[in-house]
C-alpha cells in the first residue's frame, strides 16, 4: 500500500514540476510556432499581399534562381542554403566577384525569419519584402540594378507566363513584385520543433536533460532577449567592448548601438555564430553570452545544459524540392 502511495506521489510531483516549467516558459514570453495552420496564418499572412500556392511556387523559383544576380551565378540560396539550415557555413558572406561582406557580416538563417520584428543585424528593415531588395542590389551580394533585373526577368518567357498566372494577365514584372514574391516563399520557411509541442502542452516530448536546460535558460535570464516565437528578432544592446572578437569586422549596430537578437531556432546547425561569424562552438557562444550580456560566470555544465535545451529547437525542415527554373 505504502509503495502505491509513494508511486502516486512521485507521478503527481513530476506532473506538477512539468506544469511549473511550462508556466515559467509562458511567463518568459516563449511562444510556439502554432501547430494549427489557421493560427500560423494569423501570425504570418498579411491582407495586402496574401499567401497563395502560386505565389509560394513562383517565389521559390526566384529564391533559387542565380539569374537574379548580375553574374548569373549567385542566388538567395547561395548564402541561405536551404539544405544547410538556411546559412552558408562561412564566417563572412561571399557575394558578387568573390567579394566578402565589407563589414565581415555572417549570413543569418532565412528559416523562421518571418517571425523577426527586425531584419538584418542592425535591424534596418522591418519586413521580408523590403529586406529582399537589399541583397538583390548590394554590390557585394547579387549586384543587380532594379530596372535591369525587372527587364531581365520579364525577358524570360516562362517567368512572364508564371507572373501572369499568379497575379493576372499582362502583369508588369517590377523589382518590387519580385521582392514581394520571394518574401511570400520565405514565409513558408518555418520549422516547428519538439519545443513547440511542449509549449502547446505535450509535457513528455522534452527529455529530462532538455527540461533542465530550459530551466537554466530561463533562470539565467537568456529569455530577457531571446523570447517570442523566434527566441529573438527584437533590437537589444550588445556589449561590443567586452566581446572577445570585437576586432573582427566593423560593426556598431544601429544609431543607438542596438543589434538584432538572432533567432535561436536550429542554432545547433547554423555555426559560425555572432554577427561576424567568429565563434564555431555553441558552448563557447553560450559562455560568451553569459559573460558579456549578463555579466554572469556560468559553469561549463550550465552551458552544456543550455545547449541541451537549445537542441530541442532543431525543427522539422519543410520538404523543398529543387525547382526547375523557367526559360
Ligand atoms: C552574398 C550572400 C548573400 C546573398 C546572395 C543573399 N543574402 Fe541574405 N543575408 C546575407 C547577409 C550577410 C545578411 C546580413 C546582412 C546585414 O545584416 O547587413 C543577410 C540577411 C538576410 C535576411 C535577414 C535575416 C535576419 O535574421 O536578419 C534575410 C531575410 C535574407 N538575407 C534573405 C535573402 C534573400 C531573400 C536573398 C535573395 C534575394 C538573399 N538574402 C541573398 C547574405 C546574403
Ligand atoms: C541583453 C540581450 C541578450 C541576452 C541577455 C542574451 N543574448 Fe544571446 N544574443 C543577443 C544578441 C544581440 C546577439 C547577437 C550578437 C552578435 O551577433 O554579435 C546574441 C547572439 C546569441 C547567439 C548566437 C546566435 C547566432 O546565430 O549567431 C547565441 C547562441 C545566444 N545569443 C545565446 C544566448 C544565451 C544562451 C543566453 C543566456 C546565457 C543569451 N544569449 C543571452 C542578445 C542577448
Amino acid at each position: 500500500m505504502k509503495k502505491i502511495f509513494l508511486l502516486i506521489a512521485i507521478v503527481i510531483n513530476l506532473l506538477v514540476a512539468d506544469n511549473i516549467l511550462l508556466e515559467k516558459a509562458q511567463k518568459a514570453n516563449l511562444l510556439p510556432i502554432p501547430s494549427s495552420t489557421s493560427e500560423l496564418l494569423k501570425l504570418i499572412d498579411e491582407p495586402q499581399n496574401p499567401i497563395t500556392d502560386a505565389k509560394i511556387e513562383l517565389g521559390k523559383k526566384l529564391f533559387f534562381d542565380p539569374r537574379l544576380s548580375k553574374s548569373n551565378l549567385i542566388s538567395c540560396n547561395t548564402c541561405h542554403n536551404l539544405g544547410l539550415a538556411g546559412v552558408d557555413g562561412v564566417s563572412t558572406a561571399i557575394g558578387d566577384n568573390w567579394q566578402a561582406n565589407p563589414q565581415h557580416l555572417n549570413s543569418p538563417t532565412v528559416y523562421n525569419s518571418v517571425f523577426l520584428t527586425f531584419q538584418f543585424w542592425d535591424g534596418r528593415s522591418p519586413h521580408l519584402a523590403d529586406q529582399a531588395k537589399g541583397p538583390l542590389t548590394a554590390p557585394f551580394e547579387m549586384a543587380s540594378k532594379p530596372e535591369d533585373l525587372a527587364k531581365k526577368i520579364s525577358s524570360i518567357k516562362g517567368y512572364q507566363e508564371l507572373f501572369d498566372q499568379t497575379y493576372g494577365q499582362n502583369t508588369q514584372i517590377t523589382f518590387e513584385l519580385i521582392a514581394d514574391t520571394i518574401a511570400i516563399f520565405e514565409k513558408t520557411l518555418v520549422t516547428p520543433s519538439k519545443f513547440d509541442k511542449f509549449l502547446e502542452g505535450d509535457m513528455d516530448i522534452l527529455s529530462e536533460k532538455e527540461k533542465k536546460g530550459l530551466h537554466t535558460f530561463i533562470d539565467k535570464r537568456c529569455v530577457s532577449c531571446h523570447n517570442g516565437v523566434a527566441l529573438g528578432g527584437m533590437m537589444k544592446y550588445f556589449v561590443m567592448k567586452n566581446f572577445t572578437y570585437k576586432d573582427i569586422g566593423s560593426f556598431s549596430g544601429n544609431d543607438n548601438f542596438l543589434v538584432k537578437v538572432p533567432t535561436l531556432r536550429n542554432i545547433s546547425k547554423t555555426a559560425p555564430y555572432f554577427h561576424n561569424g567568429s565563434v564555431w562552438s555553441l558552448n563557447e557562444a553560450v559562455l560568451e553570452m553569459a559573460r558579456i550580456q549578463l555579466k554572469l560566470k556560468i559553469t561549463d555544465e550550465e552551458a552544456q545544459s543550455i545547449v541541451d535545451f537549445l537542441k530541442s529547437l532543431d525543427g522539422d525542415m519543410p520538404n523543398i524540392t529543387y525547382p526547375t527554373l523557367p526559360y
